[in-house]
Parts: C-alpha cells; sequence; structure tokens
C-alpha cells in the first residue's frame, strides 16, 4: 500500500523551486486587479467621531474607498457578530476603520494617509491584569471540576500555590494574510484565500454582501504557513475584498504586509493563572485548584473554545482525582486573540508544567520520577469524564525515550559538569504531551469528499481539508492510491473549494486527516466496490475476488488472469457505472456537554514525550539546545516523513513560545500606550537555524495501530508542539543548579535569556 511509505510533502520541489504559487501569485495573472490597503487607527481605544473619505479620491489612482455605508449586508467579520468590519469604536491599536483600493498598492497608500478621521479617545485595558481588575470580561466562563477540591487541599500533606502569568505567541506565518476576490457576469464571487476555513470564510462574505452561500465561492490551493492564525481571521479580509469587488467589477487584492498582519491579526493567547495543589508524602497530585484567564484581546474570535481546550488539558498526563478549574476570558484592548497550534492546550498544560517543576524541589522529588509517578493509570478517567485508553503507550514513549536517551548517564554526567563549572550549568529535563483529538463541538468532526475517475484511469482528488505546509495533501493522495489500489501517480489533488465540497469544518484540531482521510477513503471505497464487479465480470471470476494493487486487476488465483487499471475503467464507462463518488465521515462515538464540561469529546489521545538538555551561561543567561530525543505516538503513521516533519516543526515553534518570542505591547501610561512594540522580526525573535538543537533524535512509536482511525494513523499537527515544555523545564533545572541543591526557581515564560538570567541569578544570590 502506498499509505505508510516515506514521501517528501507533494509540492516540495515547486516549495523549493519558488514554483509552487500562493493566492498573492495569482494577482499577477489578472489584468486590472486593485489593491487595498487600511486606514489603521493610531489609538488604543477610541470612538469614530467622523470619516471624511474625500481627500483620499484627490490622490491619483485612488479608485474606491470602502466604508460602513457600502456594506449591503452585515457589517461584521466574526461568526460571534461582535466583529464589526467597518468599526464605529477603534478597539485596539492599529484597528482598521476604512480600506482604499487603488490602481496600484502605492495609490492605496497614498490614499489611506489621506483619509481624514476624528477620534475621541477612551481610556484602554492593554493588560490582562487590569482587565481582571476591572472585571472586563466576555463570553460564558466554564468550570471542570471532579470530587472536592478545597476538602483534599485541606488534608494534603503538602499544599503549594503560585501565581503565574505567560505570553502569547505570534503566529509569523511566512505568507500573510492574503485574499483575491473576482466577480462574474451575475455579481457572483469567487475569492481565493489563504484559508484554513474556507467553508466559513465563504459563509462571512455572504453575511457581509447579504447574498446567501451559493453565491460565493472561497478557494485555498495552499497556504504558506497558517498554524491556527487562519481558522477565524481571513474571513474580515475576503470579505473587504470581495465588497470590493462587487462595487468595482474589478478584481481586488488584499495581502497585509508583516507589519499590518503583525498588528492587524490575532494571536495565541497569553494566560493568567492561580493555582494551590496537594501532594501526598509520595508525590502523588491528590487535588489542583486553578483559576485560568484568558487574555482574549478585543472580541470573542475563537476564545471560548480555546478556553475550552486548556481546561481539558490542564491534567496533560497526570491523574489528579479532585480538581476544579475556573476559566474566564478577559476582554482587553488588544488585537483578537485566537487560535495557535494547540488550541489552548499548550496553555493549560503550561500551568501544571511549570507547577510540577516549581513543586518537584519543595518535595524533595527528583522531577522526573514526580512526572511518572502521576501519569494516568490504565483506564483512568480524566476530569471531564473520558477514560485514558492507552496510558500504557505513553509510558512506553518515556521508557523508550529514557533508554534510548540515555537519560540517567547523562544526568550524573551534568551533575559532575556542574560541579566542575561554577559559570555554567546543564540541565536536562523529560516531559510527556497527551492531547485529545477531535473538535470538542462534536458537530465540527465530519468531513466530505469528491473522487472522480475519468475515462483515461486518471484520478482527480477534492477534499474538504486546507494544506498550509503540514503535508495533508501529500497524506490524502496517499489514502486515495491505497484505497483504490494504485500508484501515486495516477492521483492528483484539486485546490480546496467550497463548491465541490461543501459545509466542510476548519482544517485544525488536527483532525484533517483523519477527517478527510476518512472520507476520501469511503468515496473511494464506492468506487472501487463498483469496479470490482466489473472486473469480476470481465475476469470471469466473483467480484469478492477481484483485487486491485498497483493498477493491475486480478483474481485470487493466477489462473484468472489480469487486465489494467485503464482498460477496467474504460470498460466500466462504456456498461455505464458511475465513475466518481462522493465520500462523507463522522467521528462516531463522540459527545461533549459544554455547560458541565463533561463527555467523551475525543476520539483518542496523541502521545508523545521529549527528553531536552541544555547549558545556560550563568553571566548572561544564555543558553544552547544541546540534545532533545523525542518518542512520538502517531499511530500507523500514513507518511513518516511527513509526520517527522511536523514533530520537529511543532517542537520548533513550541521553544520558541516558550524560550524565545517575546510579544511586548506599551503597557505605558504614554502616547504609544497599547501599541504592539514588536512589529517584524528584527525585535521579535522567532527560532532559527542557530536554535535548532545541536543533536536531535525523533522517533515514531513503534506498533502503535489505532483501531478505527484512517489505516490505523493518528492527528500529528499540534501535539507535538507541547513537547517543548522539556526545554522550559530543563532551563529550570540549569537556573537551578547555580542555587544550593532542592532550590526552586521560577521562571517567567517566555524564558527568554534575559528571564533565565534573573531566574538563576536569584537562585545562586543567598536569600
Ligand atoms: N504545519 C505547517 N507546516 N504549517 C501550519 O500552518 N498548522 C498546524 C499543524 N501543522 C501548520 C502545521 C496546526 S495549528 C494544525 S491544527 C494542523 O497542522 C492542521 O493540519 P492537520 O489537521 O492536517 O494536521
Ligand atoms: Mo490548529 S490551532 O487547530 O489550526
Amino acid at each position: 500500500p502506498v499509505v505508510g511509505i516515506p514521501l517528501p510533502h507533494e509540492s516540495a520541489t515547486l516549495h523549493v523551486t519558488g514554483e509552487a504559487l500562493y493566492t498573492d501569485d495569482l494577482v499577477g495573472r489578472l489584468t486590472g486587479a486593485l489593491h487595498a490597503w487600511p486606514v489603521q487607527a493610531p489609538h488604543t481605544h477610541a470612538l469614530v467621531t467622523s470619516l471624511r473619505p474625500e481627500k483620499a479620491y484627490e490622490v491619483p489612482g485612488v479608485v474606491r474607498v470602502l466604508t460602513a455605508e457600502d456594506v449591503p449586508g452585515i457589517n461584521d467579520a466574526g461568526v460571534k457578530h461582535d466583529e464589526p468590519l467597518f468599526p464605529t469604536e477603534v478597539m485596539f491599536h492599529g484597528h482598521a476603520v476604512c480600506w482604499v483600493l487603488g490602481e496600484t498598492l502605492e495609490a492605496a497608500r497614498l490614499g489611506a494617509a489621506a483619509v481624514e478621521v476624528d477620534y475621541e479617545p477612551l481610556p484602554s485595558l492593554v493588560t490582562v491584569q487590569e482587565a481582571i481588575a476591572a472585571e472586563s470580561f466576555q463570553g460564558t466562563p466554564r468550570s471542570l471540576s471532579r470530587g472536592d477540591a478545597g476538602a483534599a487541599l485541606k488534608d494534603a500533606a503538602h499544599v503549594f500555590e503560585g501565581e503565574f502569568e505567560f505570553a502569547g505567541q505570534e503566529h509569523f506565518y511566512l505568507e500573510t494574510h492574503v485574499s483575491l476576490a473576482l466577480v462574474d457576469e451575475g455579481g457572483q464571487v469567487l475569492v481565493h484565500s489563504s484559508t484554513q476555513h474556507p467553508s466559513e470564510t465563504q459563509e462571512i462574505v455572504g453575511h457581509v454582501l447579504g447574498v446567501p452561500s451559493h453565491e460565493v465561492t472561497v478557494q485555498c490551493l495552499r497556504m504558506g504557513g497558517a498554524f491556527g492564525g487562519k481558522e477565524m481571521q481571513p474571513h474580515g479580509y475576503a470579505a473587504i475584498a470581495a465588497l470590493g469587488a462587487r462595487l468595482t467589477g474589478r478584481p481586488v487584492r488584499l495581502r497585509l504586509n508583516r507589519t499590518q498582519d503583525i498588528t492587524l491579526s490575532g494571536k495565541r493567547h497569553g494566560f493568567h493563572s492561580t493555582w494551590r495543589a496537594g501532594f501526598d508524602d509520595d508525590g502523588h497530585i491528590v487535588a489542583l485548584e486553578a483559576t485560568l484567564t484568558a487574555d482574549g484581546g478585543w472580541s470573542l474570535d475563537l476564545s471560548e473554545p480555546v478556553l475550552a481546550r486548556a481546561l481539558c488539558h490542564i491534567d496533560n498526563a497526570y491523574w489528579v482525582p479532585n480538581i476544579r478549574v475556573d476559566g474566564r476570558v478577559a476582554r482587553t484592548n488588544k488585537t483578537s486573540q485566537t487560535a495557535f497550534r494547540g488550541f489552548g492546550g499548550p496553555q493549560g498544560m503550561l500551568v501544571m508544567e511549570d507547577l510540577l517543576g516549581r513543586c518537584a524541589p519543595l518535595l524533595g522529588i527528583d522531577p522526573i520520577e514526580l512526572r511518572r509517578r502521576n501519569f494516568y493509570q490504565q483506564g483512568q478517567t480524566t476530569p471531564y469524564g473520558q477514560e485514558v485508553r492507552q496510558a500504557d503507550r505513553l509510558a512506553a514513549c518515556w521508557d523508550q525515550v529514557a533508554a534510548s536517551g540515555e537519560v540517567a548517564r547523562r544526568r550524573a554526567e551534568i551533575a559532575d559538569f556542574n560541579r566542575r563549572h561554577p559559570h555554567t550549568k546543564r540541565g536536562l529535563a523529560m516531559t510527556p504531551v497527551k492531547f485529545g483529538i477531535s473538535f470538542n463541538l462534536t458537530a465540527f468532526n465530519q468531513a466530505g469528499a469528491l473522487v472522480h475517475v475519468y475515462k483515461d484511469g486518471s484520478v482527480l482528488i477534492n477534499h474538504g481539508g486546507t494544506e498550509m505546509g503540514q503535508g495533508l495533501h501529500t497524506k490524502m493522495l496517499q489514502v486515495a492510491a491505497t484505497a483504490l489500489g494504485l500508484p501515486l501517480s495516477r492521483v492528483r489533488l484539486a485546490p480546496t473549494r467550497t463548491d465541490k465540497v461543501p459545509n466542510t469544518s476548519a482544517t485544525a484540531a488536527s483532525s484533517g486527516a483523519d477527517l478527510n482521510g476518512a472520507a476520501i477513503k469511503n468515496a473511494c471505497e464506492q468506487i472501487r466496490e463498483r469496479l470490482v464487479q466489473v472486473g469480476g465480470g470481465m475476469l470471469g471470476i466473483s467480484p469478492h475476488d477481484v483485487r486491485i494493487e498497483d493498477g493491475v486487476v486480478r483474481g485470487l488465483s493466477p489462473a484468472s488472469g489480469e487486465v489494467g487499471w485503464n482498460e477496467l475503467v474504460n470498460t466500466a464507462y462504456h456498461q455505464r457505472v458511475q465513475l466518481w463518488a462522493a465520500g462523507f465521515y463522522r467521528t462516531e462515538g463522540l459527545h461533549w456537554d459544554p455547560t458541565v464540561m463533561q463527555g467523551e469529546p475525543f476520539k483518542y489521545f496523541a502521545n508523545g514525550v521529549a527528553a531536552s538538555e541544555v547549558e545556560v551561561d550563568g553571566f548572561t543567561g544564555a543558553y544552547t539546545l544541546r540534545r532533545v530525543d523525542i518518542v512520538h505516538d502517531v499511530g500507523d503513521s500514513l507518511s513518516p516523513l511527513i509526520d517527522i516533519g511536523q514533530i520537529e516543526g511543532g517542537f520548533v515553534q513550541g521553544a520558541g513560545w516558550l524560550t524565545l518570542e517575546d510579544l511586548r505591547w506599551d503597557t505605558s501610561d504614554g502616547p504609544h500606550r497599547g501599541r504592539l512594540a514588536t512589529q517584524a522580526a528584527s525585535t521579535y525573535k522567532l527560532p532559527s537555524f542557530s536554535e535548532m538543537p545541536e543533536d536531535f533524535r525523533v522517533k515514531l512509536l513503534e506498533k502503535a495501530h489505532e483501531e478505527g482511525a484512517v489505516y490505523g494513523s493518528k492527528a500529528v499537527g499540534e501535539p507535538p508542539l507541547m513537547l517543548a515544555f522539556s526545554v522550559r523545564e530543563a532551563l529550570r533545572e540549569a537556573a537551578a543548579a547555580f542555587g544550593p541543591s532542592g532550590t526552586s526557581v521560577d521562571l517567567a515564560s517566555p524564558a527568554t535569556p534575559e528571564a533565565v538570567y534573573w531566574a538563576l541569578d536569584k537562585a545562586r544570590t543567598p536569600q
């Protein structure tokens, strides 16, 4: 079978030669496209008291200024109806109040500068702490509980408490937000959009234009990265482009430059948390109480489901018998924070991993031992009531990392190194990941596909998932070739379009391959079922005995002879057999009650373990990542190279979030209050080659067949990001090594070199 073969990404050659087309590349193939530029407010919170576009029209090349009056439908870009597309109240610094269309980008830019806007500034809330103090919240607060955490904390042998605020993260996809809209004769629009969720982009464009969904088609060829940032945020840009195209009859291109993208679009949520944790004398967690406050920014966006996933992942891999976690979303005058790889899971788990790292020395228990001791046992349930059916797999990953990473030997060497080096210390930490796969909202767990077999035997597949670099299309080609019994070369994949497969879910929650793969397999099996009937007739055997492998059709015994795939298809056509099929899949067995936060929201858990070793310089806090060992459970991999790439990329992106990337908003009372100070790569440090682990060993857990998932595979996209907790915990270990043994270290997140310096300096300074 073609699944399971290590193949490069289907577009790898196009990516590296620059031939791969992205949405903005299509502009050059059109004539007369207009360019869009936003008018961004220089206030963090203000009323728009007057907006006068007249001067913009004096700029040569300005064609149209789009304002609220132009909206024929609903002036809103969100599914929650709290995101006015053309706002009368500026909610964050840089909020776009209107858009200018020009013959050239430069004309649009100059036109935007000429638009006159009057503002009445209002008081603003910039930090999550300010929002908490002002009781500025949005959405529905949620609580997750089991047992009696309060009583268990009273009786616990050891109780610790803490407060922990940690930062969000900029997506920094290489391709910024972009939409290109075209109208045809009836005014119907086609929007090429860099979107993870074409169906929802279609829906919002329809709302804004005041037209039904069948008048709007959204296509996504591929994205140059998305990471959750294009799950909900593309809609408004697509709507602006579509509106402009409708009004002018010309193609409209809206592509944000990097600064616009960073200042306009939402990021990973930073969180504030307070917690109390109780342990018994053996270090078993007996109770946890926590309050999580997500910094949602100015509108809800995906903040509620992100929060729900945070609550459902605070346990990570650990059995917590008594627990109560309260979650809420703060409303602040910042960009509207949104999905980002892990979707709140990383934030929930960070609270747990941080507290374990802080408490281990206070309990006098080695952190590796403390973590292992608290793992779920087979069959225990999570706080939301789902059984952990594969606790043994996580244990297997753990043991394999400990063994192949020679963790015990290396820790002894590290202890020795640290004794001999007063100004340089090393640390090694191991952390687990258990991550629930499926959308919490049960309805989203469905997918469709459309498979065509043409008369010449070639195959074209369409499915509802989008390609953002994660290799979904590679896997889908492998699934289709396997399900039909063909070599990969016979199958081609067409761009994702809402007029091919409707009502799709976002390609998100790492479930793209699970859902769309199953839908494609379903479509292919329908076609195959019809074809074996034809093949049986051709070979003179029972259809049950017909096998199609590698494009050759045979019976069970060689005596029955063989025919080629093309001949089979051609015969089927002449017998008037339908050679195409729509496929559908829904994940069975899921249920979820969001009001009480109980149910079986996940089909299964993805498991993984990492061990990371760092070296920290005591004079500067600068560090290097010396070695990383990972064992990750992807079931029976559909595409091992793709999966290893996802694990490496996810891990490095997580390490960026936790140790480098430092979003800074101006929190002063000065004139730039609320402005994002880190607006470019010059001030926002992303992981690059020099931060890659010097020695990086990634293995897939073997014999990991996942019953009931497509070809036994498991989702991979998000879970590996959280393996990067091991880097942060290793930094904590190294910082602690500057102090007397048993030092508990508080570490900021991100643990930048500066933060690590302050942590180690505190550790080595006698209290
Ligand atoms: N990998 C690349 N190269 N680029 C991306 O944008 N997004 C991640 C992950 N891996 C992303 C990526 C996120 S947030 C998700 S949810 C999954 O891919 C989505 O794709 P999948 O469901 O096909 O795994
Ligand atoms: Mo991923 S954050 O679910 O798009």
